[in-house]
């Protein structure tokens, strides 16, 4: 096991650092000189429906911000549990399953149930041949190569690049603007070098964060699955009790919370929340919480309002998810072993949850 690990102390870590090439290999597999994404599975539609679960779930809420904004289709997100008793009206819907391992029971049976209430469904997977390879009617892969860790690290960032392709490709914006877009995604693998290069900065952070029981992660816009992701990956592997909230939403119940005994994760993106957010850093400052920005690498007016902030290259907007979760999940490494938790195999978790 220590050669599979490349000399890294976990598969977790040697997992983020794979992150620049499974972006690579992923972007290779659907822009490389003559393949093009099959978009077949759009034909016809008129609403996307997401189903998954945990790290997937949220790939999806992603999905649904960048989709929606960049198409104008309206999207769902259900949980793949949620789906299956609910059964909601699937009208010429097109659902798109998001699963790692292909073998989540809940998604599967989710996947079925779509297809029994008339919608096309596409899977978004990293196993290949797994069951929902078998289930849907189109499979996307994301090139992420195995994934050893409980903890889904790399293989969210390919299944978010597959979600940017999906967009792009379905889009309505004017063909130079998708391929400016395409070029910063191309850009990527180098910006994501460049946040592991913060790592010892990002580990220090850790070291202070390793003593608290409770956390808040907040975000607004693509910023708030950002933050539901970092609190997952927190909870997991450090059993800190961390919650995630739409900034604009800890005034009506969760400001409760607040104070010098929790510590806040703010994720600022550049974009039209940028400066409500600061006002709501401003609010949460207030309560005397700690508060560690993750913020643009040329933010100068941030400093002023928060205790630390984690840097990250300048990015469009929409990005930002890459970013910002490369360094949620380092955090969340270096603070599980800073409180020397089992990190690799979390206790009461499988990685792949194949009952119901
Ligand atoms: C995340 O770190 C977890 N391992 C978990 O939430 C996982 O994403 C979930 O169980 C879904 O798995 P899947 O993507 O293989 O369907």
């Amino acid at each position: 096991e220590d050669a599979e690990r490349g000399g890294y102390e976990h598969f977790m870590l040697k997992e983020i650092h794979e992150i620049p090439k499974v972006i690579e290999d992923t972007l290779f597999e659907y822009l490389s000189e003559d393949i093009e994404m099959d978009a077949s599975f759009s034909a016809g539609i008129s609403e996307i429906v997401f189903i998954a679960c945990g790290t997937s779930y949220h790939a999806s809420l992603v999905g649904k911000y960048l989709i929606e904004k960049l198409t104008g289709i309206p999207v769902r997100v259900e949980f793949a549990s949620e789906f299956i008793y609910h059964q909601p009206p699937m009208h010429r819907a097109l659902t798109i399953a998001i699963t790692q391992s292909g073998e989540t029971a809940d998604t599967l049976e989710a996947m079925r149930i779509a297809k029994k209430l008339g919608a096309k469904t596409l899977a978004i997977v990293n196993v290949l041949g797994s069951t929902a390879t078998r289930v849907a009617d189109h499979v996307l892969y994301t090139r992420a190569g195995p994934e050893i860790s409980v903890a889904a690290t790399k293989s969210f960032i390919a299944q978010l690049i597959v979600l940017y392709l999906i967009a792009l490709k379905l889009s309505r914006l004017p063909g130079s603007e998708v391929n400016r877009l395409i070029d910063e995604l191309r850009a990527m693998p180098e910006l994501v070098r460049k946040v592991l290069e913060r790592e010892g900065e990002i580990e220090q952070i850790a070291v202070l964060i390793s003593g608290y029981e409770n956390m808040m992660y907040i975000g607004r816009g693509i910023g708030v699955p950002i933050a539901m992701e970092g609190a997952l990956k927190m909870k997991e592997i450090s059993y800190i009790h961390a919650e995630a909230y739409p900034a604009g939403e800890l005034k009506h119940g969760s400001f409760a919370l607040l104070g010098e005994k929790t510590p806040v994760i703010a994720s600022l993106v550049p974009d039209e929340t940028y400066e409500i957010m600061l006002n709501n850093i401003k609010e949460v400052k207030a309560r005397e919480s700690v508060v560690v920005a993750v913020a643009d690498e040329d933010d100068q007016e941030v400093e002023k309002y928060v205790d630390f902030v984690i840097r990250v290259p300048k990015t469009e907007h929409i990005f930002s998810a890459i970013t910002h979760s490369v360094v949620l999940q380092l955090l969340a490494y270096h603070t599980a072993r800073k409180r020397g938790c089992e990190i690799d195999k979390p206790r009461n978790l499988a990685k792949s949850v194949t009952v119901e």
